[in-house]
């Protein structure tokens, strides 16, 4: 693997899967993988999950992991060629991304969209010109459009699921992505990616429910049936992935916020008792209810903690690839 920036990087999904889990029951397997390697941690925007999985996967594998919160502590970069700086930004990224090249043997930037400009947010700028002009592999801690290591998580703790109580009945799992309400606009790059990765898996009957005039963009979800009738989504599903996003058509926006969309335990009984998946942070009572949360049917710590051997799979495919 050269790069991961989208699940168009990885060539087998089920290997690099399968490498997760061999972590997660060995942590310690290729413990010096990455001895006297240096991996870099961008950050433009906040994190828990992915911050702290990445250090540990990178520290799984004999790696030295350096975050900077580039937001909070560096110089405000400019992402634009051609950029006459004579506003905020005092560093551009022409100038700093090769330096920090030179520091570290493999960069992960987390670039969140401004959700303001479609066409900016999806030309993905800020993540192109880091690959563009830092010289060495990039992982992607979640961009303006994408989040594919949460996304190659939630294939790896579905699978996991699946092995642990194989399905008796169906050749496949139905998986429903449904939208929930929220507070304010968010990215729609965790629903954007999970839908191209589990329509890239190919190994599950996919159903995306949101209400009308929160379509996704297509180059994701292609391949999904696509209703806005929740319950009926919700029927016989045996994994259902919870998560708010903001319109893509009309940029941004937040048009609906029906509390009738939140998960309840109401409607997990319409569910063949499916397993209940979040990215987390989760808005409890707005997005999902405390008593589905705190249910057995949440699987959203287990998914959470699997972040690790999923950053441990891609880091370790990238080393191995530069070798
Ligand atoms: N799911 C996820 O990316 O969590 P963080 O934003 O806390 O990293």
């Amino acid at each position: 693997m050269k790069q991961f920036i989208s699940v168009n990087d990885v060539t087998d999904i089920n290997a690099l899967v399968q490498q997760a889990l061999v972590y997660k029951s060995n942590p310690l397997a290729d413990r010096t993988l990455g001895a006297d390697k240096r991996i870099g941690l961008l950050f433009l925007n906040p994190s828990l999950r992915t911050r702290l999985s990445t250090q540990v996967a990178a520290a799984n594998l004999g790696m030295e992991a350096i975050v900077f919160n580039v937001d909070k502590e560096g110089w405000a970069l400019e992402f634009e060629e051609g950029a006459i700086m004579s506003g905020n930004t005092v560093e551009h990224i022409k100038d700093a991304a090769p330096i920090l090249g030179s520091y570290f043997n493999m960069l992960c930037i987390r670039t969140f969209p401004s959700l303001k400009n479609r066409e900016d947010d999806y030309s993905e700028l800020y993540i192109s010109q880091f690959i563009k002009y830092c010289g060495v592999p990039v992982i992607s801690l979640e961009s303006a459009t994408l989040h594919p290591l949460q996304s190659l998580t939630d294939i790896v703790t579905i699978q996991e699921c699946l092995m642990a109580a194989p399905l008796l009945t169906k050749a496949k799992p139905k998986i429903v992505l449904t939208w929930a309400p929220h507070v304010k606009p968010l990215p729609q790059c965790v629903a954007n990616s999970f839908a191209q990765w589990v329509n890239a898996w190919g190994g599950a009957d996919f159903v995306i429910t949101h209400p009308e005039d929160y379509e996704l963009s297509t180059n994701f979800t292609n391949g999904a049936t696509i209703t806005h009738n929740q319950d009926e989504a919700l029927q016989n599903a045996d994994f259902v992935y919870v998560k708010n996003w903001s319109t893509y058509t009309d940029y941004g926006k937040i048009y609906e916020n029906d509390p009738r969309w939140m998960l309840t335990e109401q409607k997990i009984g319409l569910t063949n008792n499916a397993k209940v998946m979040h990215c987390l942070p989760v808005r409890r009572n707005i997005e999902l209810s405390d008593e589905v949360l705190d249910s057995p049917n949440s699987i959203v710590t287990q998914q959470a903690a699997n972040r690790v051997w999923a950053a441990q799979a891609v880091i370790a495919a990238i080393l191995r690839n530069n070798k």
